[in-house]
């Protein structure tokens, strides 16, 4: 009511001034006084205009950015597609041509359920090892029964288990390998491993056994007439003092690895530095 008073009362009125900067007859120009609403409502005008020119400003930076990112993440994705491809046509070869390793899985029935547990997560860790690598090893899984708890457990625990792009068989190694190809490897072997040949086939006993039940596997090989071999940690390792458990012993993932690392780079050094823990307390000796 007091807008509409005061335009009755001549503030909407122009005022009238004067432009002198033509020769010509001097042109008025109209300032329009406002009234108070006028103001008021233009003010918002403004506000509302400027919120949409805000609004429009950072949708237009966000399409930006999203098309930006868009084409990073297709870009991955290409890479990532790659990568696995490569990966497959890497182990696809290493199963024709790879230097074969085998996991003797039979010795299941003297192990507890933790223990297999703890060989399924094992079994795992070098599979992604095996995967990685520039060359990977023709890695062969045998004496393993699908009705197994032994089975179940790597199907459960192991992501992608049964498409494993390795060699797996209900057979033994002996049913699967001639004997004079088979190198049993065995921490208690009274022969050490200098190379690794292309004509043999290196097996690891699938066991973890936490009191260490010495010559187990030595003695299953050597009932088989099978050749053995140690892993050469005395002839490039020593003690490095006192603290260690000083354990040649060492896990089916961690001789998996030492194989690995030598395989690709033919440097026991190199292998042994990678795959012994350092809590053995074993290090490389400076000489070799
Ligand atoms: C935890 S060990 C089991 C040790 C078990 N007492 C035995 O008699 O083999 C698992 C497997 O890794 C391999 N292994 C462990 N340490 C080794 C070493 N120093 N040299 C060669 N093979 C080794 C053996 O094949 C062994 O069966």
């Amino acid at each position: 009511m007091a807008d509409v008073k005061n335009e009755q009362n001549g503030d909407a009125n122009p005022a009238q001034t004067y432009d002198f900067s033509s020769d010509d007859e001097p042109m008025i120009i109209k300032k329009i006084r406002l009234t108070k609403s006028q103001k008021k409502l233009k003010k918002y005008e403004d506000m509302v205009a400027k919120k949409k020119a805000t609004r429009k400003l950072k949708k237009d930076r966000k399409r930006v950015r999203l098309l930006e990112e868009g084409i990073k993440e297709e870009v991955t994705h290409v890479n990532k597609k790659e990568k696995l491809r490569l990966m497959k046509e890497k182990l696809e070869e290493s199963m024709k041509t790879g230097q074969r390793v085998c996991i003797d899985l039979s010795l299941e029935g003297v192990m507890s359920a933790k223990q297999t547990s703890r060989l399924v997560q094992q079994l795992g860790r070098l599979y992604g090892a095996n995967r990685k690598a520039d060359k990977p090893l023709w890695l062969h899984f045998t004496s393993l029964d699908p009705g197994s708890y032994l089975y179940k457990e790597c199907v459960r625990k192991n992501c992608g288990f049964e498409k494993y792009m390795i060699t797996m068989t209900e057979k033994s190694h002996a049913a699967v390998f001639p004997t004079e190809e088979i190198v049993y490897l065995s921490p208690d072997s009274e022969t050490t491993l200098e190379e690794i040949s292309k004509d043999k086939v290196y097996v690891i006993g699938g066991l973890v056994d936490d009191s260490v039940d010495k010559d187990r596997t030595k003695n299953r090989a050597a009932e088989k007439g099978l050749k053995t071999a140690k892993l050469p940690i005395e002839k490039y390792m020593r003690k490095s003092g006192s603290i260690g458990n000083f354990s040649k012993v060492l896990t089916v993932n961690q001789v998996f690895d030492i194989l690995l690392v030598f395989y690709n780079t033919q440097d026991w050094r190199k292998a042994l530095e990678a795959g012994v823990p350092k809590r053995s307390g074993y290090v490389l000796k400076d000489d070799q």
